[in-house]
Parts: structure tokens; sequence; C-alpha cells
């Protein structure tokens, strides 16, 4: 998602500092926001030099020092709360004590990462939607500490990326993977107690209720990995069994099999 975040960023005009550990993961990054840019291009909505200037505005490095000059930041590392928050102390380091930091968690607790920083007051959450570049929506949550003009600021920047905000509080899997995932986690145990294929189940979601993908197709989409981990938020976070995560898609991330990304999840890619 980070590299989605940069391309909405760098398009809307601001220079962005996109930092990740590897350089083949900055490499990997910009050849999908090229490609992604392109479509654009030859569906005529952007030129080619408008293109070339977008890419030209996104600076990658594996350097954490050289997000020292940021007026704002938005991590998106994995969906891991211990290397979340190990990330997020290095960002709080190098950048100035003004600077907001937003989080793009798609459930872990806004309250507990801002407050393993210096600054909760200047911590919210900025949860975009996959794929970054088409989907409309970011949750802006707030943490307990987090101030109004935080608030406000990162709802304005949300706006100029071209995206609406929407406001939720700081709960377990906000409401985007609140509602979503028990909807993926039942399609998975539907799944595994054999009530109907992957294709039917897909089937049924998208042409009953015109759901643009089915849930397993989404879950390839998102990443099941990812998935599990949000369905572990909302089991820890409320205590509830109803969020326990299928034994199917514990099995299936044990073994690798991730989705899209690693070319076989619910399907082969
Ligand atoms: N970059 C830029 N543009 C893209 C793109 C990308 N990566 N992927 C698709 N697009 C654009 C296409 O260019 C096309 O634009 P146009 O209609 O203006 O010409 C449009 O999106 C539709 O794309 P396609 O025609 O290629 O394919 P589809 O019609 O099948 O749409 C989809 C693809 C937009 C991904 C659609 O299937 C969809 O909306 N799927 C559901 C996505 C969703 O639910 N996302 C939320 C996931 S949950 C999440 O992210 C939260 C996290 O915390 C887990």
């Amino acid at each position: 998602m980070g590299n989605g975040i940069a391309q909405v960023a760098a398009r809307a005009g601001f220079t962005v500092l996109m930092h990740d550990i590897k350089v083949e993961f900055l490499d990997r990054a910009l050849s999908t926001i090229s490609s992604s840019l392109q479509r654009d291009v030859d569906k005529e909505r952007m030129s080619a030099s408008d293109k070339d200037a977008v890419l030209s505005r996104i600076m990658p490095s594996v350097e954490i020092s050289a997000l020292a000059g940021s007026d704002f930041v938005i991590e998106a590392v994995p969906e891991i709360q211990a290397v979340k928050s190990a990330t997020l102390k290095q960002i709080d380091g190098v950048t100035r004590p003004d600077v907001i930091l937003a989080s793009n968690t798609s459930s872990i607790s806004i309250t507990e990462l801002g407050t393993g920083t210096s600054r909760p007051d200047r911590f919210i959450g900025m949860h975009f939607m996959n794929p970054v570049p088409v989907m409309k929506l970011v949750e802006v949550i707030r943490g307990a500490a987090t101030t109004d003009e935080t608030f406000e600021i990162t709802r304005g920047l949300a706006e100029t990326l071209g995206k609406v905000p929407v406001e939720v509080n700081d709960s377990p899997g906000f409401i985007s993977n609140r509602v979503l995932m028990p909807m993926i986690n039942e399609a998975i145990f539907a799944l595994y107690e054999g009530v109907a294929s992957a294709e039917a189940i897909d089937q049924v979601m998208k042409l009953g209720m015109s759901h643009p993908m089915g849930p397993l197709q989404l879950a390839d989409f998102i990443g099941l990995d990812v998935c599990l981990a949000i369905m572990n938020v909302l089991y820890d976070g409320f205590k509830d069994s109803k969020y326990r995560p299928c034994p199917l898609l514990t099995k299936y991330v044990s073994a690798g099999w991730l989705g899209r990304k690693s070319g076989k999840g619910f399907y082969v890619y």
C-alpha cells in the first residue's frame, strides 16, 4: 500500500520521500507506480510528461534519516504491531517534533501505537484502501490523545490527495475491517465446511450483492497474512469467539499461500 500512497501524494503535487528497508523493494514500488500511472497515459487521461513529473517527485531512500526534512509522515509497514512500533520509534527519532505521524494500520490500536512515540497528540490513523489510486475512502482514526488540530490537518491532507476522509474512533479493526473481515472469514468457513466451491462463493457475492470482487478473491487481493493478522486483532481485542480466524485461513498462511502476492491463495495466479 505504501507505493499507492506515494503515488497519490506525488500526483497531488507533493514531493515524496519513499523509505523502505531494501533497494529492491523500492525498485519494485517505483515499477508498480510507473505501471499504474501508465494506465492513465494509455487512456489519454495523463500525458507522458506528467507521468514523468509525478515519478520525479518520488525520492526513494533506504536511509531512515532521509525522513528528517519531512512535514508529514505516513507509515505503511507490515501489519505486525512490533514492526510498526519499532519503525514508528525510528521515525519519531528523526523527524521534527511538530510533524504529524500517521499510520496506515488496518486494525491496530492508534492509541497504543501513538503512546510508543514522543507525540501521541500528533499521532493519527490514516487508513487507505487497496488499490490506493482507485479507492476513494480514507478512514481517519483518532487515538485517545490525538488533538483536533492533528485531526483537521490530516482530514485536509486526505482531501488534497483526492480522497474522502471518514472519521472513525479507535477500536479494533475500526469500521472497514470490523465489517469486511468477518465477512471474508465467514466465506472461508463456508469453503472449509464444503458448503460451496470458492468460485461459487465468490459468484454469489458478486452477482447477488454487486460486490466488485467475491470475498475469497478479495482476500487473495488483500493478502491472506494481512487478513489473518486483522482477524487476530479483532479476536484479541474483543475476546469474542465470533472473530476467531477460520483454521483454513491459518493453514494457508502457514503454507505460504498468501494470495496474489505469492502466486497462490484461494486461486492460482
Ligand atoms: N492503479 C491505478 N488504477 C487502477 C489500479 C491500480 N493499481 N487497479 C485498477 N485501476 C483502475 C483501472 O485503470 C480502471 O480505471 P477506469 O475504470 O477509470 O478506466 C478501474 O480501476 C477499474 O479497473 P479494471 O477495469 O482493470 O478492473 P475492475 O473493474 O475489475 O476493478 C478493482 C478493479 C478496482 C480492484 C475492483 O475489482 C474493486 O473495486 N475491487 C474491490 C476492492 C476493494 O474492496 N478494496 C478494499 C480492500 S480492503 C482494504 O484495502 C483495507 C485493508 O486494510 C485490508
